[in-house]
């Protein structure tokens, strides 16, 4: 097993990563929590596959628990939702003292994140994540949030989790499809700020899992990850660079409908218009690029979007119909395992570069016409 620590005044957790750890791990820490009650926030998909899994090792300690299983999917990552995870809090009667557990990927442990923020004003909680995305990503950092039909992760908070384990064995049942949409975000880490880390990942095959090696790469992730939150917990400076490919990766999964494409695979696609964009504009020398170009193109995933024009993508962009201000800040790649916030970059001339892009790689970027 690997630890890590987040240190944040106050608020500093440990990152436990390992393969068969959650047995030995968990109640430990819960134990030391004094807390009356957990509730394990779930999907119907998971509390199929792992029926009552975290619940009967916590019981077997003595602590009591409630388990709330919700639907599977993006496009549940909603206020309703959100709202059926607080009538359950209501209902078992939580309080203060309430320990949530998020226990699954990506979307319930940013929506179990943000109810955890807000229920009676902030609860603890904490993250076990199942899926390979919320291992090197989403179960760290405290970024909590539901989308809104007009933008991905619009409504939300910063909470940091108390503790986050990272128990391998959960991947094994994960599909081919969802490894390598995790794998992007992994990816994402070396391109931005760790170029032995994107060799690193790269030389290794993702299939058949090796543990191993999957330890040593989640733990660099987190450790990224986790640096960057310690500098930048609420995303005023350099936490933005962790968005690189995100600009066009929340837009993908607007405007395909939550749920079409998988996180991963929007964001690896933006990932690819971002470097593209800091090639074309003279900032990522042509070699990285190269090599940036023929990795991804081999796992990326192919994007069909609904028309877009320049009004509707200027209006997905900046998330508002009205919006006055013309521009945003975009992530882009000095070089490989390099990255910088290119401050009020013209949204007009991402479009003419978008447009560019989806003539040039149709393989991977295509709109439908009127
Ligand atoms: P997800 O949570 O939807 O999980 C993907 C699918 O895998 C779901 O169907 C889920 O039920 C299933 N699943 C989960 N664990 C499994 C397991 N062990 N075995 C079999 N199936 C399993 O998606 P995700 O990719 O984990 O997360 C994407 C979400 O994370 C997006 O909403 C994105 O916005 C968010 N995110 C947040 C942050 C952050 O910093 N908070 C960072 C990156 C992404
Ligand atoms: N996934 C981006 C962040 O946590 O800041």
């Amino acid at each position: 097993m690997k630890t890590l620590q987040v240190k944040l005044p106050g608020r500093s957790y440990n990152i436990d990563i390992g393969l068969n750890i959650l047995q030995t791990q968990l109640p430990n820490v819960v134990l030391k929590k004094n807390t009356d009650l957990v509730v394990v926030v779930t999907n119907e998909t998971l509390h199929n596959l792992y029926p009552d899994h975290v619940s009967s090792i916590l019981e077997d300690s003595g602590i009591r628990v409630a388990a709330c299983v919700l639907p599977d999917g993006e496009q549940y990552k909603n206020l309703d939702t959100l709202s059926q995870i607080f009538d359950f809090l209501m209902e078992v009667s939580a309080n203060r003292k309430t320990l949530l557990i998020a226990f699954g990927g990506g979307v319930i442990g940013d929506m179990a994140g943000f109810a955890a923020a807000t229920f009676v004003r902030g609860i603890p909680y904490i993250q076990i994540p199942t899926t390979l995305l919320a291992h090197v990503d989403s179960s760290v950092g405290g970024k909590t949030a539901v989308n809104h039909p007009l933008g991905k992760n619009t409504i939300g908070a910063f909470k940091q989790p108390e503790y986050v384990c990272i128990e391998l064995s959960f991947l094994k049942t994960l599909s081919s499809r969802e490894l390598n949409a995790g794998y992007i975000e992994l990816l994402k880490h070396g391109i931005i700020h760790d170029k032995k880390l994107f060799d690193f990942v790269q030389s290794h095959s993702l299939e058949p899992l090796d543990f191993e090696f999957l330890e040593e790469a989640i733990l660099r992730s987190c450790a990224i990850k986790g640096r960057v939150v310690e500098k930048d917990e609420t995303e005023t400076g350099i936490r933005a660079t962790l968005n690189f490919g995100h600009t066009l990766g929340h837009l993908i999964e607007t405007h395909a409908g939550y749920g079409k494409y998988l996180h991963g695979e929007a964001v690896g696609v933006g990932m690819f218009f971002a470097a593209f964009v800091s090639w074309r504009w003279n900032e990522l020398v042509e070699d990285d690029w190269t090599r940036i170009k023929s990795y991804l193109s081999q796992i990326l995933t192919p994007i069909k979007l609904p028309p877009l024009d320049q009004s509707l993508f200027r209006e997905m962009i900046l998330h508002d119909k009205k919006a006055q201000k013309q521009s945003v800040n975009f992530i882009m790649l000095r070089k490989l395992g390099e990255s910088f916030i290119r401050k009020e970059t013209s949204v007009e001339m991402l479009w003419k570069e978008f447009k560019e892009f989806s003539e040039k790689f149709p393989e991977f970027v295509e709109i439908e016409r009127r």
